[in-house]
């Protein structure tokens, strides 16, 4: 359904019009009309009310669990609590600032997809990342202590927005950022201490697994045909992010807060078993995502072992 050109397309500056307004891929319209009818609101749909209180639950919280430590950790078992707050305060700050990177993402998304079913699912996107960014603002605000975007997500996000080859925007964004943000909001759904923050990712979750099913879609139908030229770039690109996502749980602003020594915390979030288990848990569905685009290479895997991101799977039980 090519309308008033004789091109399909036309490209300026990196923007991409498109001139066929049919549908080229159903499973992506059907996306995007789910999308439409799953809009929620942040300023009524969640009872900002109900999270009074919540540094003393959180606190009460992390001096049982905190992550499930050993007595070894760098902070004693009395500041546990202290660290919960802290970290729960951390990781909400950076879903905010993650979100933002996805609305800046998505945005571009709009201008650069080579279809119309693309851009439409994307611009629905952009109202998504703009609700959840208000949601983790005043989430944030609510919590009254906040912290800055973290060095390695920020240069990771830097990375992705200034990627001119709309393949990689979409692995950036749609993979790995929102495939690791997928796994944090419904851990953050499942702990939930905070009947705000259990609400907030229940809903945001909603979104972010749609957005996760749109990359996937894309990437697999054009993965299929790369180059190995192509494929080697997009292997690099994957490594890179990977090493900068999981650097992000090293912790430094957090033992910086708690007047823990940065070298000694940063050292602790490398070795301790319970801290690895955390990371690897973060990293479950970029994992599955990279195998169904055909991007989990033994490159890939030999790298993110080392990085000790691979979850080990328990052999599985014979039945004689
Ligand atoms: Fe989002
Ligand atoms: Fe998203």
């Amino acid at each position: 359904m090519t309308i008033g050109h004789e091109s399909v397309e036309t490209e300026s500056a990196g923007i991409r019009f498109v001139w066929d307004y049919g549908t080229t891929d159903e499973r992506l319209r059907g996306l995007y009309e789910r999308g439409k009818a799953a809009q929620w609101n942040a300023a009524t749909d969640i009872d900002w009310e109900a999270g009074v209180g919540v540094p003393d639950r959180v606190e009460a919280l992390g001096a049982r669990s905190a992550l499930g430590w050993s007595e070894s950790s760098p902070v004693p078992k009395e500041r546990w609590g202290a660290f919960q707050w802290e970290f729960h305060s951390w990781m909400t700050s950076q879903f905010l600032h993650g979100e933002q990177g996805a609305l800046l993402a998505t945005s571009r998304l709009v201008t650069m997809a080579p279809d119309m079913d693309t851009k439409m699912f994307a611009a629905g996107q952009v109202t998504d990342e703009a609700r959840h960014v208000e949601a983790y603002a005043r989430y944030c605000d609510l919590l009254g202590n906040s912290y800055t975007v973290n060095p390695s997500l920020k240069q990771m996000l830097d990375t992705v927005v200034s990627e001119n080859r709309w393949d990689i925007v979409f692995l950036g964004m749609q993979i790995i950022v929102e495939g690791l943000a997928l796994a944090a909001f419904r851990l953050e759904h499942t702990r939930s201490f905070d009947p705000v923050i259990a609400q907030l990712t229940r809903l945001v979750a909603r979104d972010e697994a749609r957005h996760v099913a749109f990359g996937l879609l894309t990437l697999q139908e054009i993965y299929g045909e790369l180059t190995s030229r192509e494929r080697a770039d997009r292997e690099e690109f994957i490594k890179e992010s990977a090493l900068l996502m999981s650097r992000r749980f090293r912790l430094g602003e957090v033992w910086a807060r708690l007047d823990v020594d940065v070298e000694a915390g940063t050292n602790f979030a490398l070795q301790d078993p319970k801290m690895i288990d955390f990371r690897r848990l973060m990293f479950t569905k970029i994992v599955t995502s990279l195998a169904k685009v055909g991007l989990l290479t033994p490159g890939v895997r030999a790298h993110l072992e080392d990085l000790e991101l691979l979850r080990v799977l328990p052999p599985k039980v014979r039945h004689s």
